[in-house]
């Protein structure tokens, strides 16, 4: 049949309606289960898992505004079905309960200091006074646990959910944690998916301002079922200055893009050494290629974290470089203590 408009246009509508309290729309999240037109008139159905009997009412209203707002459009009926929260761990991204922001530490190219970023980042913003927990997501290579010395096997509550670690004041929990030996290397495809799901949505993490995820590298199966499980805050790109670091966080951004995950920026790490010797900055892997990238990405260049022989051993013996100071001659210290003050600015 012939309509005025096209579908199209009823998406783009659809997709300016953002979920209460988030700035994810309701298109991305998945919770639209049918558009249906009938000559000028449209029917929207909807499946939504809340608790808040306010947020039905305030998409109904949305949508009806968006979609009348279309030339041509008739009649708008918007029908909701609301299932229990607990419901449903497939039925698309659904906002883990008590957490309110969920912040991906993620790059194209592996070992740029992903995972030391996510860390001490964590810290810092915990030591700024927020409730933080860390999530390592590499099955295939988790080293959370590793960085932050814990090694003790998770235990679970009633409900069957997993407790996270206590460490240095974060909640942690990895799969490495979980996972003994060689076990990782069976996990393929969709067992993966699988098990990246049951992961995330499983952890009694309580009451959280950050849960901070150190993502594997690159854009593969985790990342996607990350992004299709949980609604993000968004993502922190971190990359060295180096071409071939810049050219994969290219990709990496635009698979967040392309799933509506905003870009909260980029860390550029091991932007220089700094010479204990003379003081002076050597640019090792080159100058100003994070900030080239984060202005081409139109996204803030958050900090440049400097190359310091003692973040490398931080990291092996199980004591993140921030943890425990509060004055601190560290210059990397510094720039992320900076970068968390510039997330909680973002993200209150
Ligand atoms: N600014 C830095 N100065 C010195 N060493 C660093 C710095 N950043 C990271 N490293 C070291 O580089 C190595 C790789 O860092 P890290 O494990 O954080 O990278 P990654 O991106 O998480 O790696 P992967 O892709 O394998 O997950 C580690 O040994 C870490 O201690
Ligand atoms: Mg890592």
């Amino acid at each position: 049949m012939n309509t005025p408009f096209t579908e199209e246009q009823l998406r783009a509508a659809l997709s300016s309606v953002s979920y209460p309290g988030f700035r994810r729309d309701i298109l991305s999240f998945g919770l639209v289960k049918e558009v249906a037109v009938d000559g000028a008139d449209v029917k929207v159905q909807l499946v939504l898992s809340t608790a808040d009997s306010k947020i039905p009412a305030q998409l109904r209203t949305e949508i009806e505004i968006a979609l009348q707002a279309i030339p041509g459009v008739g009649q708008v009926k918007v029908l909701i079905d609301v299932q229990a929260p607990v419901a449903a761990p497939s039925a698309g991204p659904v906002p883990l309960a008590g957490v309110r922001h969920v912040i991906a530490v993620a790059s194209g190219k592996g070992g740029v200091g992903k995972s030391t970023v996510a860390v001490n980042l964590a810290i810092a913003l915990q030591q700024a006074g927020a409730a933080v927990g860390l999530c390592d997501c590499d099955l295939y290579g988790p080293s959370v646990a590793l960085m932050c010395g814990a090694n003790e096997r998770p235990s679970a509550n009633e409900q069957d959910q997993i407790i996270p670690v206590e460490r240095h004041g974060l909640k942690l929990m990895s799969m490495g944690l979980l996972l003994e030996g060689d076990a990782p290397a069976v996990l393929r495809g969709p067992m993966v998916t699988r098990y990246t799901q049951q992961f995330l949505r499983q952890v009694a993490w309580g009451e959280l301002d950050y849960l901070i995820l150190d993502l594997p590298p690159g854009t593969g199966d985790i990342q996607l079922t990350i992004v299709q499980t949980i609604p993000l805050s968004g993502t922190i790109l971190v990359t060295t200055p180096q071409e071939v670091a810049l050219l994969d966080v290219r990709k990496a951004a635009s698979m967040f893009r392309k799933t509506n995950v905003p870009i909260l920026g980029i860390v550029e790490n091991m932007s220089y050494f700094l010479s204990p010797e003379d003081g002076k900055r050597h640019a090792i892997f080159g100058t100003g290629g994070g900030a080239r990238e984060a202005e081409r990405l139109g996204v803030p260049l958050l900090g440049e974290v400097p190359m310091e022989p003692a973040i490398g051993h931080s990291g092996d013996v199980g004591e993140p470089f921030l943890a425990g100071k509060k004055e601190t001659q560290s210059e990397a210290a510094n720039v992320i203590a900076r970068v968390a003050a510039r997330l909680r600015e973002m993200l209150p």
